[in-house]
C-alpha cells in the first residue's frame, strides 16, 4: 500500500445524497454541509494480495517492534497513518476468543465463542480505539483531549493520554461510574469533571464545546476510534483462519463499537480476505433501548425519524444511553450484514452474566447483554442450535464489582426498585465453628 498517507485515505460523509469529502488530516467528527457522520475511506480500490496481509500479520506476533505486539498496529497497513509514524500503545488487542461450553448450554448451542476485550490494558474494548485516536491527537497537535464517559471510555483515555503526555478532560454523569471505572481514570490522572445529568448531557456538552476546535474529541463519533476499533474484526478473522462465524453479537450503548465491526468486516470482505461476513446484531438493555425500538419501526416503515430515550435505565451503567451518536453507521452494519436488534431485560443481563462467570471468565454487565441475546436469539429460531457464534465481551469482571456483590447477596435492585432474582447466586458460607465444621464443610464441596 502507499506509505503517503493522504494519497491513500481520505474522511466521506455517510449520507448517501451528499458523500462530501475531508483531508485524512482535517480535524472534523461530522460533515461540515450535512452534519452526517464521516467514514475513513481509501481513495481507491486496494489491490493487495490477501495472502500477503495474512502472512505478514501473522508475523509479525513473533516480533518485538513495539508497533507489532499491539493487536491494533500489527494491522497498519488498514490503518490512516504513515507507515513508520510514532504511535502511542499499551499493547492493546490480541484478546483472547475463548469457548464457553456452559454459556453455549444456556443459550441451547451446540457451542459458542466469547472475544474477551476486556482483557485489553484497561479492562474494556475502548483501547483498540483510543490508541488510534489519541495517536491522530498527537499528529494534529492536540493541546487537549476530551471525551464524554459513562465510564470505559475514560479509563481508556485517561490512560493513553496519560502515555502520550497530552492533558486529558472527561465527563461523566455524577454518581453514574462505577468505581472502579472512575478509581481508573483518576490514577491515569486524568481532570474528571463530574457533571449533573446522565451520559447524553455529558455527549451533548462535550460536542459542543469541540466545535472552536480548542480541544480534540476522542468519542467514537471521532471516525479514528472506530478504524483501531475495526481491527478487532480482523483479529477475530485471523482467529478462526479467516473463516467467520455465521453471528457476531454486540451489546448496543452509543454504537460505536457495532459501527467498527461493520466496517472491519466490510473491509475484510473488499480485501479478498474473508468470503462472507457475519451476520451482525446489536444488544440494548430494555430500559436504554432506543436503538432497538427505532429497527423495529424500521422494518415497517423506512423514512422513520429516530427518537432519543430522555430517561434511559439499566443496571448495566456502560450502555446507559439514550442518545447514540453513531446509530446511522450501526444500522448500515446490521442491515448490510442481516443481522437484528433486540432488548432484554435486567434480570437476563445478570443470569447471562453469572453464567459467563461461571467459565472463569467474567464480564462486566453491558458485556453480558449478548449471550442473553444470543439466548433469546436462538429460541426465537434466528440463530440455529449448530451455527458458530461470537460474542463480543466489551468490559472485565473487575470493571464493576457492587453489582456482582450485590447480585449473589441476592440483594441486586433495577432501578425501577424491582429485586433481580439471584438464579446462579454464589454466597459466601459463614463458617462459626471450629477446624470439624470447617473439615465437613470442605468435604461436601469435594469432587465425587
Ligand atoms: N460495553 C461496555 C463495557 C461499554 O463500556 C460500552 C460503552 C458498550 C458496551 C457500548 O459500546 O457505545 O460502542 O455501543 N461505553 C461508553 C463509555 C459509552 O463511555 O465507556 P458502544
Amino acid at each position: 500500500m502507499n506509505s503517503k498517507v493522504a494519497e491513500t485515505f481520505l474522511q466521506r460523509c455517510i449520507e448517501p445524497d451528499c458523500g462530501q469529502t475531508y483531508d485524512i488530516d482535517t480535524p472534523i467528527y461530522t460533515c461540515t454541509i450535512c452534519n452526517g457522520l464521516l467514514d475513513i475511506s481509501w481513495t481507491e480500490q486496494q489491490n493487495e494480495d490477501p495472502d500477503r496481509l495474512r502472512s505478514l500479520w501473522s508475523n509479525r506476533k513473533t516480533s518485538n517492534d513495539p508497533r507489532d505486539q499491539s493487536g491494533v498496529w500489527r494491522f497498519r497497513e488498514i490503518l490512516p497513518f504513515e507507515q513508520n509514524s510514532a504511535v502511542v500503545s499499551l499493547k492493546e488487542g490480541n484478546t483472547p476468543l475463548y469457548n464457553a461450553p456452559k454459556s453455549a448450554a444456556y443459550c441451547q448451542l451446540d457451542s459458542l465463542q466469547l472475544k474477551h476485550q476486556g482483557a485489553n490494558p484497561t479492562g474494556s474494548f475502548k483501547d483498540t480505539g483510543m490508541t488510534v485516536a489519541t495517536t491522530q491527537a498527537c499528529v494534529l497537535g492536540a493541546r487537549l483531549v476530551a471525551c464524554a464517559s459513562t465510564g470505559n471510555t475514560a479509563a481508556s483515555l485517561a490512560a493513553y493520554a496519560a502515555r502520550a503526555d497530552l492533558p486529558c478532560a472527561i465527563l461523566v454523569p455524577t454518581g453514574q461510574v462505577s468505581h472502579a471505572k472512575l478509581a481508573q481514570a483518576l490514577d491515569y490522572g486524568a481532570r474528571v469533571l463530574e457533571i449533573e445529568g446522565n451520559f447524553d448531557s455529558c455527549m451533548r456538552l462535550i460536542r459542543e464545546l469541540s466545535e472552536d476546535g480548542s480541544l480534540y474529541l476522542v468519542n467514537s463519533i471521532n471516525p479514528f476510534r472506530i478504524e483501531g476499533q475495526k481491527t478487532v474484526a480482523f483479529e477475530l478473522a485471523e482467529q478462526l483462519e479467516w473463516d467467520v462465524p455465521d453471528h457476531l453479537v454486540v451489546p448496543g450503548g452509543n454504537l460505536g463499537n457495532s459501527s467498527a465491526f461493520g466496517k472491519g468486516f466490510r473491509e475484510l470482505l473488499a480485501l479478498g480476505l474473508i468470503k462472507r461476513v457475519p451476520r451482525i446484531s446489536v444488544v440494548q438493555a430494555a430500559g436504554a433501548s432506543p436503538f432497538a425500538k427505532f429497527f423495529a419501526a424500521h422494518q415497517h416503515s423506512v423514512n422513520l425519524q429516530f427518537v432519543d430515550e430522555l430517561n434511559p435505565r439499566t443496571l448495566a451503567s456502560a450502555i446507559k444511553i439514550g442518545a447514540p451518536v453513531s446509530w446511522k453507521k450501526a444500522l448500515r452494519a446490521v442491515e448490510e450484514t442481516k443481522g437484528t436488534v433486540l432488548t432484554v431485560t435486567e434480570q437476563e443481563i445478570a443470569d447471562a452474566k453469572a453464567v459467563i462467570g461461571t467459565e472463569g471468565i467474567g464480564c462486566e454487565p453491558a458485556s453480558a447483554t449478548t449471550v442473553a441475546g444470543i439466548r433469546k436469539l436462538q429460541l426465537d429460531g434466528f440463530i440455529k442450535t449448530d451455527e458458530k457464534v461470537v460474542a463480543v465481551l466489551t468490559g472485565h469482571v473487575l470493571k464493576d464489582t457492587d453489582y456482582v456483590i450485590d447480585y449473589h447477596n441476592n440483594s441486586l435492585r433495577a432501578d425501577s426498585d424491582e429485586l433481580i432474582t439471584s438464579k446462579f447466586r454464589n454466597r459466601p458460607i459463614q463458617v462459626s465453628g471450629g477446624r470439624e465444621e470447617l473439615r465437613a464443610v470442605l468435604a461436601s464441596l469435594t469432587k465425587v
